[in-house]
């Protein structure tokens, strides 16, 4: 058995590895535990994590993406920290961004958010990710293997975002330079926990995009950056430009490696069980929730911060005003009183589609259609271009005892690397 009381889960490089027998661990003692190294609430029940979720009346998203990493800028006092919270905004890490505000802020910069992900934008998006699956699967399918995160599931994720933006065609090859890892500082842009390599990991994309709605601010145009940069508020009041530059921009850090992470562990799964190649390729329907259950198993987002913002009561816990709360995604969708069988990747579970890798209420992902697709797509390519999709053996090893590394960080689930082989479709 787990000892969870002695291990640190934001330290311990093993638990990054294979955090789900401690989260069990946790779980089994209490959905909502107290960790002894941070003080940090950890909470691994479905339950209790949807409400937690839900409830931003009593919970602050201020730390959502740091959690008690700084320390809180001041010492909680009483059963209501919102005035200290306000006052110390500025103070919390990347509280420029929507994911660590609240309403009434929240509200106003989701809605400018929102003019973009429009229905028709997402049909147009889509069509793009189609011929790109394809280009990206040309330059690759003939070697009969591949490295599939770099050689397909990061810059597929970087030039989605760039497309959805409306980034001019002849700027997208920069963009996938600069943002998939290959050289340019700011290449870790898309992980949110990690040191960036730049001063500023955003600092770039915000030159730009700032640079692109500027132009279109004095030259109004039609295209998507034009549109953009005419957005207005629900009131009608024209944002200031770095209010809709950051929004913008953000969807990369959101967007890229949370992606990449779900391509990757879903390619996984595929080339480990070769039935389910079949299944899939003879029913396409089911492309769909093999994308959910996928979410469930292995959800990106490993978990998700909030802070305490009055002192409250859920389940048989009293968190007190000022405590941090460890929302554990990835636990919460392999809790046992939701899921059957949670450690089981089960193509037919009927209720795979609950699962929270996207979170809930206010803060629920923008862009879960847009990853839901790019599985879709991506899956849907590959299985038309590719057979025998399998796992390669000289770099994880044979079947029963294979080596794969994980990311080495505490907020996002997801492998290094993943080297697989196949044979080009239609041989
Ligand atoms: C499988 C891929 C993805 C996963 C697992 C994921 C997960 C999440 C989660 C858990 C949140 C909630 C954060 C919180 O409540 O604190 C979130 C928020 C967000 N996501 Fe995603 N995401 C994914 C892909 C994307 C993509 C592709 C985009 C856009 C291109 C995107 C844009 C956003 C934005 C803008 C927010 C902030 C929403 C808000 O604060 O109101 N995400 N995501």
């Amino acid at each position: 058995m787990t000892d969870t009381a002695s291990l640190d889960y934001f330290s311990d490089p093993a638990l990054a590895q294979d955090p789900y027998p401690y989260l069990a661990g946790l779980r089994d003692r209490n959905p909502i535990v107290r960790e002894p190294h941070h003080g940090v609430l950890m909470v691994t029940g479905y339950r209790e994590a949807d409400l937690i979720f839900r409830d931003h009346e009593s919970f602050s998203a201020c730390v959502s993406i740091g959690g008690p990493f700084p320390p809180l800028p001041f010492t909680p006092e009483g059963d209501d920290i919102t005035d200290q919270i306000e006052a110390h905004r500025h103070r919390f890490p990347i509280f420029e961004h929507m994911v660590t505000m609240d309403p009434p802020e929240h509200t106003r910069t989701r809605t400018l958010l929102s003019r973009l992900l429009t229905p028709k934008r997402l049909k147009e998006n889509r069509d793009y990710m189609l011929g790109l699956a394809d280009r990206r699967l040309d330059a690759i399918v003939e070697a009969g293997g591949c490295e599939f995160l770099g050689d397909y599931a990061k810059p597929f994720a970087t030039l989605v975002i760039a497309d959805l933006l409306g980034v001019p065609e002849q700027d997208r090859e920069e963009f996938r330079r600069r943002l998939t890892g290959h050289e340019e500082p700011g290449s870790r842009v898309g992980s949110l926990d990690s040191e960036p390599v730049g001063s500023n990991p955003l600092q770039w994309l915000e030159d730009t995009f700032g640079g692109y709605l500027g132009e279109r601010r004095a030259t109004p145009s039609p295209d998507i950056l034009g549109v953009l940069a005419a957005t207005t508020y629900p009131d009608g009041t024209l944002p200031e430009l770095i209010d809709i530059v950051r929004p913008a921009t953000f969807l990369f850090a959101a967007g890229m490696e949370t992606v990449t992470k779900l391509l990757s562990s879903a390619i996984r799964v595929l080339a480990e069980r070769p039935e389910y190649q079949q299944i899939l390729r003879a029913d396409r329907s089911l492309v769909a929730p093999f994308i959910e259950e996928a979410l469930r198993i292995e959800s990106p987002t490993k978990v998700d911060f909030r802070l305490a913002r009055r002192t409250t009561r859920v389940g048989d816990v009293d968190i007190p005003a000022g405590s941090i709360v460890m929302l554990c995604i990835g636990a919460a969708n392999r809790d046992p009183r939701k899921f059957d069988a949670p450690d089981e990747f089960r193509l037919d579970r009927p209720n795979s589609r609950e699962h929270i890798a996207f979170g809930r209420g206010i803060h629920t992902c923008a862009g879960a259609p847009l990853a839901r697709t790019e599985g879709q797509v991506t899956l849907d390519r590959l299985l038309d271009r590719v057979t025998d999709l399998a796992i390669d053996e000289t770099a994880h090893g044979p079947g029963g005892s294979r080596d794969f590394r994980y990311e080495p960080t505490f907020l996002l689930r997801g492998l290094q690397e993943l080297h697989v082989t196949y044979e080009r479709a239609g041989r």
